[in-house]
């Protein structure tokens, strides 16, 4: 006999609970996220737009839904608006072009790659801190977001985009804002008024364009192989028919999508960690005297490589682990239901919204007590086994997992030792309690990141 799912809907927000509190109004805002898995519990539901809207709560279910139902999903409103600016790139293509895309683009996050972008991440690093003036301070958001675009750039394109990084944070600051578009009816019509905010987002579009296709139209003209990702989506280009390769709309689809994916939230994450930082000075000096043993194995002539310099510094992935799970870049993962389907018994209609929430189950006491406490020994091998294995999953999960985990890990661990080993930071006066925060698509601090830097 076959099952009827139901349509008894778990409790959520009401329309009038949300009208009564006006701060809950936005459904993008992370504490609507939070407050709903606080009041309601695991399985949340209720109506935005007239479209039905699912959140999880529990890490069970980030298995449930991103693993096992994802044949019955696609990515929903908010990607399809972004192929606006990103084209048919990895985070925006939908089955089967995805899987073909993400099987093109792996090779270039194989370890041994990701071994060799840690030497481009120490060097970069060590670049802009010897531009640092000890008991100065300034935006460490400003900073990380431009050291991870010349990190990103430099690995994956072999290309310096130092002097274009206005260009690109601007442009990623102008399609952030994009997100609550996505919700509205006609956005194509919408998209195409060329003053105000879309305008600007137009503009940025052709920015990035135009610095892409130069990257890759100087990379064709020296038919010099560089090893790199750039290279190789060209050759798969130049193979293209024979092997399925690439078109050029594709490989300026991925560069752009990988350029702006790649930096962004990875600046995010290291701008929280170095505020959490400035803020526990008893963790700071940990992760000094970590980093600066680790820094000085080896002999003057058999330097320890970035790979080495990684795998030893425990303490220091501790802290990057703990900052994702406080301060998720991403801070949710959204799904579409492709099709009506039953979820533990209850029918999930086509078109509802899946959200499936880092921040809250990032921060959830039931696996984080004092949720709001940072302490990097949470994740500690022990802890960690105590806890279910989606409670941390601040790079997602599922065939659409972060391509770029690895190589985040390596940039955020090996740039918070390379800055601490040789610098104190702090705050100009009293030590903030709280970060505001804007949660956009990203997860980013709402306003400059000022903190100082005094020299060891
Ligand atoms: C702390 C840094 C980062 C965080 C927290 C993060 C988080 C995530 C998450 C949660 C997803 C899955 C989104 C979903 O399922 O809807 C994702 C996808 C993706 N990320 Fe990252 N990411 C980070 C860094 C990077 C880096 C360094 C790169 C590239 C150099 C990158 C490239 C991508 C791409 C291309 C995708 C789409 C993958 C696919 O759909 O196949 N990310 N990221």
């Amino acid at each position: 006999m076959t099952q009827i799912a139901s349509t008894h809907y778990p409790p959520g927000p009401t329309y009038r609970d949300r009208l009564r509190n006006p701060g809950l109004l936005r459904l993008s805002t992370h504490e609507f996220l939070e407050r709903n898995a606080m009041t309601f519990g695991d399985l949340v539901h209720y109506k935005a737009f007239g479209r039905h809207v699912f959140q999880f709560n529990h890490p069970d279910m980030v298995q449930e839904v991103l693993v096992r139902d994802a044949a019955m999903q696609h990515r929903g409103i908010v990607m399809q608006r972004a192929k606006f600016v990103l084209g048919e790139g990895l985070l925006t293509s939908e089955e089967p072009v995805h899987m073909r895309q993400r099987r093109l683009v792996q090779p270039g996050f194989h370890r041994q790659r990701i071994a060799a972008y840690g030497e481009t991440m120490l060097q970069f690093a060590d670049e802009m801190t010897a531009r640092w003036h000890s008991g100065e301070s300034f935006d460490i958001h400003r900073s990380m977001l431009e050291l991870t675009l010349r990190i990103t750039g430099k690995c994956l394109f072999d290309s310096d985009v130092e002097s274009e990084v206005k260009t690109i944070s601007d442009s990623v600051t102008a399609f952030m804002g994009f997100l609550p578009l996505a919700f509205l009816p006609y956005p194509h019509l919408l998209l195409k008024i060329p003053f105000g905010f879309i305008g600007r987002i137009q503009k940025s579009q052709k920015k990035l364009d135009s610095l892409i296709y130069t990257m890759i139209a100087d990379r064709r003209s020296s038919g010099i192989d560089h090893g790199d990702l750039l290279s190789m989506l060209l050759a798969s280009q130049d193979a293209e028919g024979a092997t399925g390769g690439m078109t050029a709309q594709q490989v300026r689809d991925e560069c752009l999508t990988l350029l702006l994916a790649g930096h962004e939230t990875t600046a995010n994450g290291l701008s929280f960690i170095f505020f959490l930082m400035a803020q526990h000075a008893d963790v700071q000096e940990k992760v000094f005297a970590e980093a600066s043993s680790v820094f000085g194995m080896g002999h003057a002539d058999s330097r320890p490589t970035a790979a080495d310099i990684y795998e030893h510094l425990p303490y220091c992935q501790r802290v990057v682990s703990e900052a994702l799970r406080l301060y998720p870049p991403v801070w949710v993962t959204a799904r579409t239901a492709a099709v009506a389907y039953a979820y533990r018994g209850l029918e999930i209609p086509a078109g509802s919204l899946l959200l499936v929430p880092q921040i809250a189950i990032h921060r959830d006491p039931r696996w984080y007590p004092e949720p709001m406490h940072f302490n990097p020994d949470r994740f500690l091998p022990q802890a960690i086994a105590a806890r279910p294995r989606h409670a941390f999953f601040p790079f997602g999960a599922g065939a659409r997992i972060c391509i770029g985990e690895n190589f985040a890990w390596m940039e955020a661990v090996l740039v918070l030792a390379t800055v601490i080993r040789n610098w104190r930071l702090g705050f100009n006066g009293p030590v903030p309690t709280e970060l505001p925060l804007s949660a956009q698509i990203s997860l980013r601090p709402r306003d400059p990141v000022v903190i100082s830097a005094t020299k060891r």
